[in-house]
C-alpha cells in the first residue's frame, strides 16, 4: 500500500504496507489469547501455589504456598480457568502455526532470523541510546535488539506449548515430561517461560511507545510512514518522540 495526499505545505508523506493482514491479524489475537492464557494459567496455579510436591522441598521458587493475587487471575475458580486456558491454548497454537507458516512463506522470515553482526548491531544501538555515538544506525525493517525479541518470541511460545503438553499428558506424553525434567521440573519450566513471556511482551510493548509508537499504525492498519521511522527521526527512548521537534530542528539548522 502507497499514498500520497496532498497537503497545505506540500506533498504527503509516502505510506507504504509494512505488516500483511495475516501478520496484523494474528498479533492481534496472540495478544488477548496470551493475556487470558496467562490469567488463567495464574489461576490453576493458585489451586496449588506451590512447585514442591506435599512433604518435599523445591530449590528455585522463594514464594512457595504463596498464591498470585485474585485481580490477576482470570476465569473465576479452578473449572472456569482450567476451561479457558485448553480453550484458549488451541486458538494459540493454531494462530501461532498460521503466522509462522506466513512469515516462512512469504519471506518475512529474513526480516527476523538473527545473522552474524546482530551482536555488533546491538552494540551499536545500546550506545546510541546511551548518546555514545550520535546517529541512528543504519538498520533494515527492524534494530538488532527488536529483531532478537521478535525471534525469540516464538521460541518462546513453543517452550511454553511442549511445557504445557508435558504437564496436561504426563502419562500419555511420558517422554516431552521427561525431557523437562519430570513433572514438578515441567510445570515449573511452565510456569518460568510464562514469565520470559511477560518480560518480553512488555519490554516490547514499552520500546512501541518509548521509541516508535508511529509503527502501531503498522500493526494495525497496515500503513507506516518512513519519514517518521526511528532512524528517519534519529529517536532514542522518548527523544525526538513528536515529528514537530524534528521539523524545528531542521529550521533552527
Ligand atoms: C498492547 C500490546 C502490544 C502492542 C501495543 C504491540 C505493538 C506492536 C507493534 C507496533 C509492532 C510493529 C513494530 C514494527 O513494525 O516495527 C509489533 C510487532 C510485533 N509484536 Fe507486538 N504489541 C503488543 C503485544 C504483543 C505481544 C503480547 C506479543 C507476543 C508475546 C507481541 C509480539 C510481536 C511480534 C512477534 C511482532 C513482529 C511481527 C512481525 O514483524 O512479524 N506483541 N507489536
Amino acid at each position: 500500500m502507497t499514498g500520497t495526499t496532498a497537503t497545505a505545505t506540500g506533498p504527503a508523506p509516502r505510506v507504504r504496507l509494512r505488516h500483511h493482514w495475516i501478520v496484523r491479524v494474528t498479533h492481534w489475537v496472540n495478544a488477548v489469547a496470551l493475556t487470558l492464557m496467562v490469567g488463567s494459567g495464574l489461576r490453576i496455579f493458585n489451586a496449588y501455589p506451590a512447585f514442591a510436591r506435599k512433604g518435599e522441598s523445591f530449590c528455585c521458587w522463594p514464594w512457595e504456598h504463596k498464591p498470585i493475587p485474585d485481580a490477576l487471575t482470570f476465569g473465576g475458580w479452578l473449572g472456569g480457568a482450567r476451561h479457558w486456558h485448553f480453550a484458549l491454548m488451541w486458538v494459540l497454537v493454531v494462530n501461532g502455526l498460521i503466522y509462522l507458516a506466513f512469515i516462512y512463506l512469504h519471506g518475512e522470515w529474513r526480516d527476523l532470523v538473527p545473522r552474524r553482526g546482530d551482536a555488533r548491531d546491538a552494540l551499536e544501538m545500546i550506545k546510541f541510546y546511551l548518546f555514545v555515538r550520535p546517529s541512528h544506525p543504519m538498520q533494515g525493517k527492524h534494530n538488532a535488539m527488536q529483531k532478537t525479541t521478535y525471534f525469540l518470541l516464538p521460541i518462546l511460545a513453543i517452550v511454553q506449548v511442549l511445557t504445557g503438553l508435558a504437564i496436561w499428558k504426563p502419562v500419555q506424553l511420558a517422554w516431552i515430561t521427561a525431557l523437562f525434567g519430570g513433572f514438578v521440573w515441567a510445570r515449573y519450566w511452565h510456569f518460568m517461560t510464562m514469565v520470559a513471556l511477560i518480560v518480553l511482551s512488555f519490554v516490547h510493548i514499552f520500546m512501541v511507545f518509548a521509541v516508535d509508537p508511529y509503527s502501531i499504525q503498522s500493526i494495525v492498519t497496515g500503513g507506516y510512514r518512513e519519514d517518521l521511522s526511528p532512524e528517519a527521526r534519529n529517536a532514542r527512548p522518548f527523544y525526538h518522540l513528536l515529528p514537530r521537534w524534528r521539523d524545528r530542528a531542521a529550521e533552527e539548522e
